[in-house]
C-alpha cells in the first residue's frame, strides 16, 4: 500500500437514477437495485484499500450522483477547483463537496456563476504530472480552462469531445503510469485527435474498440502499474498485461446506470505538483460583433454553429434584438478556441458571414512585410470573394480587386491608403500584407424579409441546382437576363469547354455571339481546336457531327487543322485569309468579341492564339473578367473553377454541366446570384437561342 496515494469515495446509501441528464440515464430511472450498487461499490472500496487510502464524504438525502465523486472538484497538490455542475439536478452537491475540501485544508477555487466545469470527470492529469488534459464539449465550458490553468498553475491541454454517450471525459479517456494512454478515439473530434496524438507517442497509446468503451473500461482506476475497471476484453487485457499493467476487473453494472464507473465514483485527492512546470493555456478568446438581420437570416445561427462545429465554444455577450420587422439586430459574442489554430479558423468563417473581431476602436489592422518576392507572411488573411474592408488609420478601406484565395496588400498613396487583393506571386518585398483576423470585414448584403421573398429576376432558383425537368424554365429567366444585359450595354463572358462542340452547340454559341449577347470567350486550346475542326472538316475529334459516326482517317483532322492555323499564323488571320469562315472562334474574330486561350499540359499543337505561359493567361482571364455581369460556364470544370477563383461576389453565373457534382461545386458560392444547370450543354443552347428568338427587346417594342 502507498500512503501517500489517498482517493475520496461517497457510499451509495442515497445512490440512484432519478433522472436523466445522459444516455446511459435513459429508460434505467429507479431501475439499478440498492443492494447491489453496495456490494459493487464496496467491492471497489476494498480494492483501492489495498493500494492506497480512501477518505469517506458523507452521502446527502436527495443527491443521488454524490456517490460520483470524481466530479467534486479536481485537486492538484493542496488546490482545488470547486465543480459547477452544468445540470441543477447536481448542483446542490457543490456546497457538501466544497465543505470536506475546506475541513481537509484545501484552497478551494470556485468559477463564476453559469461557467460550468465536472471537476475530475472532465480534467486528468498525465499521470507524470507534465500537463492536465481537459475535456469540453458537454459538461465543462471551453472557457473554464484558462481558470484551472491559472489557479493550479499547470498547462491545460483542451479536447473536445463529440459522442455524447462519452459526455465526461473520464468516460473515454485515462492516462495511465509511465506516459501510457486509454481511450476511446472515436469520443473526440479530429483536432483533438491529433493534440493526443502528438502529446502521446504510437507505442504509448492504447486506443479501445467500441465494445470495450461502452464497458467504461477507459473509466479506470490507475495506480502504478495496477488498473481497476468494470471490464475488459480479453483483448484489451492481454494489451494492458503487454505493457506492464495488470488489470483488476470488478462489476460496477448498477453504476453504469448512471452513467459512471470506477474511476467516477473516485477522487484522487493527492496529486503531487511538479514545481518546475507552470501555466499555459492554449485557449484562446474573442469578441466578435455581428449586425443584421440576425435572426430573421439565420446568421447568428449559423454562427454560432460553425464556432460549435470548428471545436469552439461561445456566449452570447449581448443581443439587441432589432424590434420592427425593418430593423437589424446587433450581437456580441465572445468566441473561444482551444488553440490559436482553431481560433483563426473560426474567425475567418466568421469574417465571411460578416462578423467583425473587437476591439472595436482598433485603428489599423494588422501588417507584415513581404520579405521574399512571391510569399506571404504566414499568418496572412486569406481573401474571398465577399467585398472586403480593412481597418488602416482608423478607418475602413475597401479592398480592391476582391478576389478569392489572394492576400491583401496596403499600400500608401498620396490619395491615402490603397488596399487590394494580390496574388501570392505577385506579392514584392516591402509591401505590407494584412496578417491574422482584427480588422477585417466583409461586406454581406443583408436583406430585409421583404427583399429575401421580393422575386428578383435572378434568384429564381437560388444556389439552388436545377433538375432537367426544371431546365427550360430555367432557360427561359437566363435568356431574359442576357436580353437585359445586351439592351443595357453590359457584359456576359462565356467559359466554354470542348464538349459544347462535341454536343452541338457549337452553332448555338456561335449565334449569341453574333447576335452580341457575349462580350468575351474564355476557354482552352481544345474548344477552339474542335470549333475549328467543325468549321473546316464537319467533324469534331474524328466523329462526324451531322451522323454522330466516327469518319475514316478521322483521327487526324485534328492535328490537321491545329497545323493549318499554325501556318496561318493565328485563328484571326485564318479568318482574314478567308482560311475560316464559320464557327465559334470566326464569329468572335468577325465581331471583335476578345478569347483568351488558356493552354494546359495535353494540349496538342497548341494554336498560335493559346496562352501556354499559365500565368499570362490568368492575367488576360482576369483582365477580360473586369466589370462582368454574368459569367456562362459552359462544361468546363477546369476553366470556370479559374474564372469562379477570380470573380468576386456580385456577379451572377450560370454553370451549365451534365455532372451534377461539378454544378454544385461551381454554383456553391454561397450566394444567390449563382445557379447550377444540369443538363447537356447542347441541349442548353439549343434552348437558350430560341428562347432568345422568342423575347423581343424593348426597343423593337417601341418602333
Ligand atoms: N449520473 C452522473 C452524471 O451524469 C454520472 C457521473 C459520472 N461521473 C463521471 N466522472 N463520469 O453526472
Amino acid at each position: 500500500m502507498t500512503d501517500s496515494i489517498r482517493f475520496l469515495m461517497c457510499s451509495p446509501n442515497h445512490y440512484d437514477v432519478d433522472y436523466v441528464i445522459n444516455p446511459w440515464m435513459e429508460g434505467n430511472i429507479h431501475k439499478s437495485s440498492r443492494d447491489r450498487a453496495v456490494e459493487q461499490w464496496q467491492k471497489l472500496h476494498h480494492i483501492l484499500k489495498e493500494y492506497s487510502l480512501v477518505d469517506l464524504v458523507e452521502p446527502q438525502p436527495g443527491w443521488p450522483d454524490m456517490v460520483f465523486t470524481a466530479n467534486a472538484g479536481l485537486v492538484l497538490g493542496k488546490n482545488v477547483v470547486l465543480s459547477r455542475f452544468l445540470h441543477k439536478e447536481r448542483q446542490g452537491e457543490e456546497p457538501h463537496f466544497k465543505k470536506w475540501f475546506e475541513d481537509g485544508g484545501y484552497t478551494v477555487y470556485e468559477l463564476p456563476k453559469d461557467l460550468p466545469f465536472e471537476g475530475a470527470g472532465d480534467a486528468l492529469l498525465d499521470r507524470e504530472g507534465r500537463w492536465l488534459w481537459a475535456g469540453y464539449g458537454f459538461r465543462s465550458e471551453l472557457d473554464s480552462h484558462p481558470y484551472l490553468a491559472k489557479w493550479l498553475d499547470i498547462e491545460v491541454v483542451s479536447l473536445r469531445l463529440i459522442d455524447e454517450r462519452f459526455y465526461h471525459l473520464d468516460t473515454c479517456f485515462c492516462p495511465l503510469t509511465g506516459g501510457y494512454l486509454l481511450y476511446y478515439p472515436a469520443a473526440f473530434d479530429s483536432y483533438s485527435n491529433r493534440l493526443i496524438e502528438m502529446r502521446v507517442a504510437p507505442e504509448k497509446r492504447i486506443a479501445l474498440e467500441e465494445a470495450d468503451a461502452v464497458n467504461f473500461a477507459c473509466n479506470a482506476v490507475n495506480i502504478d502499474r495496477t488498473v481497476v475497471m468494470n471490464k475488459a476484453s480479453d483483448a484489451l487485457k492481454q494489451r494492458l498485461a503487454g505493457v506492464g499493467f495488470d488489470v483488476i476487473e470488478t462489476p460496477l453494472t448498477e453504476f453504469l446506470k448512471a452513467g459512471g464507473a470506477a474511476k467516477c465514483l473516485t477522487l484522487r485527492v493527492t496529486e503531487p505538483v511538479r514545481t518546475e512546470l507552470h501555466a499555459n493555456v492554449l485557449v484562446e478568446s474573442r469578441v466578435i460583433r455581428m449586425e443584421g438581420h440576425l435572426l430573421d437570416s439565420g446568421l447568428i445561427s449559423r454562427a454560432l454553429d460553425l464556432i460549435v462545429e470548428n471545436g469552439g465554444s461561445f456566449q452570447v455577450l449581448n443581443f439587441q434584438l432589432g424590434e420592427q420587422r425593418q430593423s437589424t439586430s446587433n450581437a456580441q459574442v465572445k468566441v473561444s478556441a482551444p488553440s490559436h489554430d482553431v481560433m483563426e479558423e473560426i474567425m475567418t468563417q466568421l469574417i465571411d458571414l460578416g462578423a467583425v473581431a473587437l476591439p472595436q476602436e482598433l485603428c489599423d489592422t494588422n501588417l507584415e512585410p513581404v520579405i521574399q518576392d512571391g510569399v506571404a507572411p504566414d499568418d496572412f488573411y486569406v481573401t474571398t470573394i465577399y467585398p472586403t474592408e480593412v481597418r488602416i488609420q482608423c478607418e475602413w478601406v475597401k479592398v480592391q480587386n476582391q478576389r478569392m484565395d489572394g492576400a491583401i496588400a496596403v499600400t500608401h498613396t498620396p490619395n491615402g491608403p490603397v488596399a487590394r487583393c494580390k496574388v501570392l506571386r505577385d506579392l514584392k518585398v516591402g509591401e505590407q500584407v494584412v496578417v491574422g483576423v482584427e480588422g477585417i470585414r466583409t461586406v454581406r448584403k443583408t436583406e430585409s424579409r421583404e427583399q429575401r421573398n421580393a422575386p428578383s429576376e435572378f434568384t429564381f432558383m437560388g444556389s439552388g441546382v436545377s433538375s432537367e425537368r426544371r431546365v427550360e424554365l430555367v432557360v427561359e429567366q437566363i435568356a431574359w437576363e442576357m436580353r437585359q444585359i445586351r439592351d443595357q450595354g453590359g457584359k456576359v463572358v462565356v467559359t466554354a469547354g470542348p464538349v459544347v462542340i462535341h454536343t452541338g452547340g457549337s452553332q448555338h454559341l456561335a449565334r449569341l455571339i453574333k447576335e452580341g449577347y457575349v462580350q468575351a470567350l474564355l476557354g482552352g486550346n481544345a474548344i477552339a481546336v474542335h470549333d475549328i475542326e467543325q468549321a473546316l472538316m464537319g467533324t469534331s475529334l474524328g466523329v462526324d457531327m451531322q451522323r454522330g459516326v466516327p469518319v475514316r482517317g478521322g483521327h487526324r483532322h485534328h492535328l490537321k487543322v491545329i497545323n493549318l492555323i499554325r501556318r496561318c499564323g493565328s485563328i484571326a488571320a485564318a479568318v482574314e485569309q478567308g482560311v475560316l469562315t464559320q464557327g465559334v472562334m470566326y464569329e468572335c474574330v468577325r465581331n471583335h468579341v476578345p478569347f483568351s486561350l488558356a493552354g494546359s499540359i495535353r494540349d496538342d499543337g497548341p494554336l498560335p492564339d493559346t496562352q501556354m505561359d499559365l500565368i499570362k493567361a490568368q492575367a488576360e482571364y482576369a483582365k477580360l473578367l473586369e466589370g462582368t455581369d454574368l459569367i456562362l460556364m459552359l462544361s468546363s470544370m477546369l476553366h470556370s473553377i479559374g474564372v469562379g477563383n477570380m470573380t468576386p461576389a456580385g456577379v451572377k453565373m450560370v454553370c451549365v454541366d451534365i455532372n451534377p457534382s461539378v454544378v454544385t461545386k461551381l454554383s456553391d458560392r454561397g450566394s444567390v446570384e449563382s445557379i447550377g444547370v444540369v443538363t447537356d450543354v447542347g441541349l442548353f443552347l439549343s434552348l437558350l437561342v430560341q428562347q432568345l428568338e422568342k423575347l423581343t427587346s424593348p426597343y423593337q417594342q417601341a418602333v
